[in-house]
This record gives C-alpha cells, sequence and structure tokens, in this order.
C-alpha cells in the first residue's frame, strides 16, 4: 500500500479521474467499481469530463456499484444508484448492459449477491476500485468485524453508518441493512483507491494507514493490499504520523 496525498479535494479528485481514465485507454474493456457519495462526487465528474473531452471509448467497459442501502427504491434520491445514474450513467449515456448494480429492492438478497459475485469472476475480477471510508472505518458495508475474506453479502448496519447516513436523504429514513460488494473482491482487484478527504477524516485515515490491521477496522485491509492506494487531501493527511 501507498500513501498519496494531494493539497485539496480538486486536486485528489483529478488525480483519480485521471488514473481511471488511463486504466481505460489501457484496458477498454476495464471492469471498474465505484463506491457512490460524497468522496466520489467530484471524481465522477471530472471524470465524464475527461471522458468526453479525450474522445476515449468507453464503449467496452464494465462498472460495477460497491453497495446500496436495502430496501430503498432505486428513484430515492439518497440511493447509490441514483448518485450513479445522475453522475455518471446519464451523463456517459452508459447502457445498461454495462453497468451492474446490486439489487436493493430483490426479494432474495443472497441469490442477488451470488448473482455479482459470479458476474464479477466472469468478467476476471474487478481491475480498478475507487472506495471511500466510513467514520468507522467502513468500506462499502463492509462494516467493523467483517471477515476480510468475505464476498458479497447483506451487512446489518453499524450505529454510525445508521446516523452519518442521514446526510444523503431529504428526510429522516430507516437504514437498517446493506448490501455490499465484499472485501475478498477488494482484495482480488488488480488496483484499490481509498480516497478521502477533509478533517473529519484525519482520525479514520490515520487508523487505516498507521493502525493495526483489524476486522474491527474494516479500511485497515488497505495495508495488506499490494496494488492499494489511500490517495487523501492535506486535512485528511493531517494526523499521519509518517
Ligand atoms: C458509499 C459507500 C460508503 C462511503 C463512506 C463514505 O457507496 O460505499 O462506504 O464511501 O460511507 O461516505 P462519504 O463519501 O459520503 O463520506
Amino acid at each position: 500500500m501507498k500513501t498519496l496525498r494531494f493539497s485539496n479535494y480538486e486536486e485528489l479528485s483529478a488525480y483519480a479521474a485521471n488514473e481511471i481514465v488511463q486504466s481505460i485507454k489501457e484496458k477498454p474493456t476495464l471492469t471498474l467499481c465505484l463506491a457512490s457519495g460524497h468522496t466520489p462526487l467530484r471524481t465522477a465528474e471530472l471524470l465524464v469530463k475527461q471522458l468526453l473531452d479525450e474522445k476515449v471509448d468507453y464503449s467496452r467497459i464494465s462498472f460495477f456499484g460497491l453497495d446500496e442501502w436495502v430496501g430503498l427504491p432505486p428513484e430515492n434520491e439518497g440511493s447509490c444508484f441514483y448518485f450513479f445514474k445522475t453522475k455518471l450513467f446519464e451523463p456517459l449515456q452508459l447502457p445498461p448492459s454495462q453497468y451492474h448494480l446490486l439489487n436493493a429492492m430483490a426479494e432474495d438478497l443472497d441469490a442477488e449477491c451470488k448473482k455479482m459475485d459470479a458476474l464479477i469472476d466472469d468478467k476476471g475480477g474487478i481491475d480498478v476500485m475507487l472506495v471511500g471510508i466510513g467514520m468507522n472505518g467502513h468500506i462499502g458495508f463492509n462494516e467493523p468485524g467483517t471477515p476480510f475474506n468475505k464476498f458479497c453479502h447483506i451487512a446489518e448496519l453499524d450505529d454510525t453508518t445508521k446516523t452519518v447516513g442521514q446526510k444523503y436523504f431529504k428526510e429522516q429514513t430507516a437504514l437498517h441493512q446493506g448490501i455490499t460488494i465484499g472485501l475478498g473482491h477488494l482484495m482480488n482487484a488488480k488496483k484499490v483507491f481509498l480516497k478521502a478527504d477533509g478533517k473529519r477524516k484525519a482520525e479514520v485515515i490515520q487508523k487505516t494507514v498507521e493502525g493495526d490491521i483489524t476486522e474491527s477496522f474494516p479500511a485497515s485491509i488497505m495495508q495488506q493490499h499490494a496494488n492499494g492506494f489511500v490517495i487523501v487531501d492535506e486535512e485528511a493527511a493531517s494526523l499521519l504520523t509518517k
């Protein structure tokens, strides 16, 4: 794992967008997995801009959404689906055949997980992953205590996730479970970027980079990834000692 620092959210976001663009240029059939939320927002905007400006051929990439709130319909503006639809799929005119999201409304959620595991395997695994980090160290909905070798699964949400997650919704929303791509897929991914910005992420970034590697702090798994990059702005890096 390497840690890369940038002066602010904009530079950090531009770096991540450019890394993805270059990866698509190198491998036009790239499999890409992204988180939603605040962290990837500017990267998604810059990614769209750069792909369109440079007329990059992204017609053969496969996109995977990292996670979703169980029970939330895709039209809910706080859903991960809504984020991807408005920030990526629509601006890029990406056809449904090129994106794969976990259906959090599925009657059989376990089958939904198995389907996603099989699809990822079918595509030869994930090439590039861009994830964020929660205030409890989660990645996707891999909550504290999740085994590092788990693949797609249903997660009981931690209290921190339920509370912090309200920021995505206009009204108070009952959040109980998440459906998520697991850390097993992250460890198998060819390249992983864990992105974080702002002072509020400084403590979790310090633990991610310098703390013990433990399932009780999921993001610490990054230390074990041979091609893992923790990419941070100055504020998020402010508690790092090395
Ligand atoms: C969202 C996701 C979450 C977030 C994390 C940080 O798809 O996977 O793990 O990445 O909770 O959220 P933000 O980026 O909003 O601070």
